[in-house]
């Protein structure tokens, strides 16, 4: 949540923060602001997207220059205006700073401010830290490096930040505990962003800030040092592996759709290399140092947020049924909290596509804490959760930008099938099933092409549905997952109301809801059919409108709706890729045909990275 950039070279800064702030629009698009180096420090803010700050900026003549930065929100603390937009200066006007995270002690900071005679302006936890880092440097007279760093230390929160100094105009200071922060290495320019995204135009050479960590530089020089003890620490430089058009539109009117039709790559990404020729192994070499012990354990939890944590909701009912090992599936955000049985008998798989989530992570440091295994399942290389955990694996989905996720999903998905397989093929468990299994993995891209190459049928429903108010997704087994995360691409991209449920668990309840108003779409598969023939029999006798989504093709099925979505048939455990996709796209063209912003959502970002 926020993005944040900072740029010190030969460039226009502006040009290169606009650009770094539009990628990271997905971050946050709450408000904007861009401050310079130029005869003291000059900045733009503005509620809303960055094209309105860009607008803003070539009305007032902003100037050029080769020191700034910039940032685009996700309100927290204040609302989304002018004021509270960053970057924030302290009241000696010397200072500015962009913040990504959450300062925790901002109010006995405020305090403590107010004491001695400085006012914040804004309602936000941000501008006490620019404030504080002006009155240590103007009361002790030290250097500008100096007052960033001892106002760090009495920070409670967590932090991505980058501050200039107008005393010292050629030098850019940053520091990160807990949001994430990316440095690039260029030719006499440095440019600092909360992500890759906004690097990769001008250089592919990064360097990954670790938490505690505070960089210094000037267009020739950098130093990293250590928050507490300031001493300096060497950095590895990592080179950025993805291609520009990756994360570029390319012709689709949306993100979400370009990544919905990227999947047949994307799987086959997660897969490449993976499924060995001749003998049909598995090879995951981020976990091979710890299989032992993975197999070994007593006790799998899952632990993710939102959509990853319906991916660890089928990765859980594979294992179970492949490897025959217990496997509890967690939210990040109640195991980081509860009083969980955790030990090192225990392994936690953590799921996330960007790497970032704060409660993913706090869950992985809790588990560390208390002895157990970690092991990443994460998209993005190089990232916190990446780093913090003990092994992994990626899922090579490839840069996701879209807020709704959509490939990530179902590369999850599909490194959980490796990940399963792996666990029973070394246990000798269930190896013809697995074999099956292989096989049909190996033309699992193929058949989502089938679905993607004829979508007409899915956008036809869309039509007719977008007055719903609500929806009900319903799903037995591999496809109860499903139904979360189809109800869950509906609400976040089209506002209309939608849950998700065991088909079974509706007369204990949501049955009460079912009228001619309400679309119910049922995933219907061959395991469990006569079951869930009942369960739509119960809607449709009720009046409701039934959707289906269908491996299992059958004449009554077209008998009790007219709209039947037919997705080819695969092995179970993979199943809930295909049947997901189209609620992918049933998602898109409802809000889509509603007018919705489907890539910047209201309220939302995609990168989660406060609790
Ligand atoms: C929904 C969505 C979110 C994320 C969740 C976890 O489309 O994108 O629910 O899945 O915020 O994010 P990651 O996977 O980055 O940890």
């Amino acid at each position: 949540m926020c993005g944040i950039v900072g740029y010190i070279g030969e460039k226009n800064s502006n040009e290169v923060i606009f650009n770094g702030l539009t990628r990271l629009e997905y971050r946050g698009y709450d408000s904007a602001g861009i401050g310079v180096q130029d005869n003291g420090i000059q900045q733009v803010k503005t509620a809303g997207k960055v094209a309105d700050l860009i607008k803003a900026c070539q009305l007032e003549n902003f100037p050029q220059s080769q020191v700034g930065i910039g940032h685009t929100r996700w309100a927290t603390h204040g609302v989304p205006n002018n004021l509270n937009a960053h970057p924030h200066k302290d009241n000696s006007g010397k200072f500015t700073l962009v913040h990504n995270g959450i300062i925790e002690n901002y109010l006995s900071i405020r305090k403590l401010l107010s004491k001695n005679g400085i006012e914040c302006k804004s309602e936000t936890d941000t501008e006490v830290l620019v404030q504080l880092i002006g009155y240590i440097y103007n009361k002790e007279n030290i250097s500008f490096e100096e007052a960033v760093r001892s106002a760090l230390v009495e920070v409670i929160g967590a932090y991505g930040i980058v501050v200039l100094c107008s005393d010292e105009p050629n030098k850019m200071v940053a520091a990160k505990k807990g949001s994430p922060l990316v440095l690039g290495v260029g030719e006499n320019e440095f440019i600092i962003a909360s992500d890759t995204s906004p690097i990769i135009n001008y250089t592919r050479k990064i360097i990954y800030l670790d938490d505690g960590e505070i960089l210094i530089c000037d267009k020739n020089n950098f130093a990293v040092k250590n928050i507490d003890e300031n001493i300096e620490v060497s950095k590895t430089i990592n080179e950025i592996k993805y291609s520009l058009d990756q994360i570029e539109k390319s012709g689709y009117d949306h993100f979400m759709l370009k990544e919905i039709h990227e999947q047949p790559t994307s799987i086959a990404e997660s897969m490449r290399g993976r499924i060995i020729k001749n003998d049909g192994k598995i090879k995951l070499g981020g976990l091979q140092d710890h299989l032992h012990d993975i197999l070994n354990t007593k006790r799998i939890i899952i632990t993710a947020c939102g959509t990853s944590w319906h991916a660890g909701l089928i990765g859980s009912y594979v294992i179970e049924e492949l490897v025959r090992m217990p496997v509890n599936v967690e939210y990040a955000s109640e195991f980081r909290y509860r009083e969980t049985v955790v030990g090192p008998d225990t392994v936690i798989f953590a799921i996330s596509q960007s790497g970032e989530t704060a409660d993913t992570l706090a869950a992985i440091k809790k588990a560390k804490s208390l002895g157990a295994l970690t092991v990443g399942i994460v998209n993005t290389v190089g990232s916190s959760i990446a780093r913090e955990t003990d092994c992994g694996v990626y899922i090579h989905a490839g840069p996701e930008i879209g807020v709704a996720s959509t490939k990530a999903f179902t590369s999850q998905v599909t490194v959980l099938n490796l990940i399963a397989i792996l666990m029973a093929q070394v246990k000798d468990q269930n190896i013809k099933e697995v074999s099956h299994l292989i096989n049909d993995l190996e033309l699992l891209p193929q058949k989502v092409n089938e679905i993607l190459t004829n979508t007409d049928e899915i956008q036809e429903v869309a039509k007719h549905f977008i007055d719903a108010e609500n929806f009900l997704y319903l799903g037995r087994g591999y496809q109860f997952p499903v139904a979360l995360e189809g109800a869950l691409k509906l609400k976040e991209i089209s506002y209309i109301h939608a849950e998700g449920y065991p088909a079974a668990e509706m007369k204990h309840g949501p049955i009460a809801l079912i009228d001619e108003n309400m679309p119910v779409v049922f995933i219907v598969t061959k395991k469990g059919y006569e079951k869930i023939l009942s369960n739509i029999k119960e809607v449709t006798s009720r009046g409701g409108k039934v959707i289906i989504i269908t491996s299992f093709d059958r004449d009554e099925l077209y008998e009790i709706s007219k709209f039947v979505i037919k997705v080819p048939e695969i092995h179970q455990c993979i199943l809930p890729i295909l049947t997901t996709i189209p609620l992918q796209i049933l998602a898109y063209n409802i809000a889509k045909n509603k007018g919705c912003n489907v890539d910047q959502p209201r309220n939302l970002a995609k990168s989660v990275t406060v609790e």
